[in-house]
Formats: C-alpha cells, structure tokens, sequence
C-alpha cells in the first residue's frame, strides 16, 4: 500500500514536470511585458494635481513660479521649459533625470533656488513618488 502510494505520487510528479516542460516550449514568443508609465496616469493624476496643483495654477491665482501644473497644462509647462527660478536650468530634460529642475527640486538638491518642493511639506513626495517621475523622465518624458 506504502509503496503503490510512492510510486503513485512519483507518477503525479512525472506527469507534472512533464506537462510544465512542454508548455515552456510551446511559448516561443516571450511575452515581456513593456510597463508603460503614463504620464496622465501615474504623474499628473497621482501626483501633480493633488500635491502641486494648488499652488501651481491659474484657477483664481497666477501659478506659483510662472509653473502651472494643473491637468491639461503641466506637461507643456515642464518639457523642455526654462527655469524661472534658477537661470540656466531646465524644468524636464527628456532623458535626463539627474539633470531636470523638476527632479532636483523634488529631492531638495543642494544647489536649487528656493525651496524643496511640495514648498509646503513636509510631507514631501515618497521615494517611489519620485522614482516614478524620474522613470517617466528616463523614457523621455513622453506626453502619454
Ligand atoms: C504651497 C505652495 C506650493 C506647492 C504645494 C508646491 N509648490 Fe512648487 N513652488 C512654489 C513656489 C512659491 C515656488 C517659487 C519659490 C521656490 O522655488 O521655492 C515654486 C517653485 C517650483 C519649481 C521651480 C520652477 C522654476 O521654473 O524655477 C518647481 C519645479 C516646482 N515648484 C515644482 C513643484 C511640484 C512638482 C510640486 C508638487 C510636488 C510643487 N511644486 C508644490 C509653491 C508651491
């Protein structure tokens, strides 16, 4: 009884691993999937509009920094714009996430002009917060 029980299970186990083996095989085309981080989605919906927006709009006010960050304008506002604090500096620069004004502002780089922003945190934006528009900046800021 012992033994059959074995042998059954080893069966089992054969079948198993068998059955396993022939499905990696059968799957020639990798399915990777791409994470596509969208800017609408993760950025402006997860962070500039309820961390930023309040300040930088021009709903009722003139955006905090000439920088209005609200839906529909933030991402003309920050790709490729100049600085209106720091000269020489860029707000986004597609590719480039060390070397955007954005990003240094978020992480209160040492050699910013004014504040860390959210300029009323602390709180400030969680490390993943920032790692997500450091990515998004990394893929080449696309407006998507
Ligand atoms: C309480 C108001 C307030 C909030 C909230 C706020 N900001 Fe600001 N922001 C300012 C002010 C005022 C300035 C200009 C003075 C300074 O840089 O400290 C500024 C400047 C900036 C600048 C520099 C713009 C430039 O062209 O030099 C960036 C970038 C920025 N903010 C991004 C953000 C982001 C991103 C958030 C949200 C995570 C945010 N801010 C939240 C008030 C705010």
């Amino acid at each position: 009884m012992r033994v059959h029980a074995v042998s059954l299970s080893s069966t089992i186990v054969a079948v198993v691993v068998a059955s396993i083996a022939a499905g990696c095989g059968s799957s020639s085309t990798p399915t990777t999937p791409t994470p596509t981080l969208s800017f609408s989605q993760r950025i402006q919906t997860e962070i500039l509009t309820p961390s930023c927006a309040s300040c930088h709009t021009d709903d009722g006010r003139s955006p905090a920094a000439g920088l209005n960050l609200k839906a529909g304008s933030a991402y003309a506002a920050l790709v490729g714009v100049a600085s209106t604090g720091k000269p020489g500096a860029v707000r986004v620069i597609p590719g480039n996430p060390s070397g955007s004004y954005l990003v240094q502002k978020l992480e209160g780089a040492a050699d910013i002009v004014g504040l860390r922003m959210p300029r009323n945190g602390p709180p400030f934006l969680t490390d993943a917060q920032v790692a997500l528009v450091r990515q998004w900046i990394q893929n080449g800021a696309p407006n998507n």
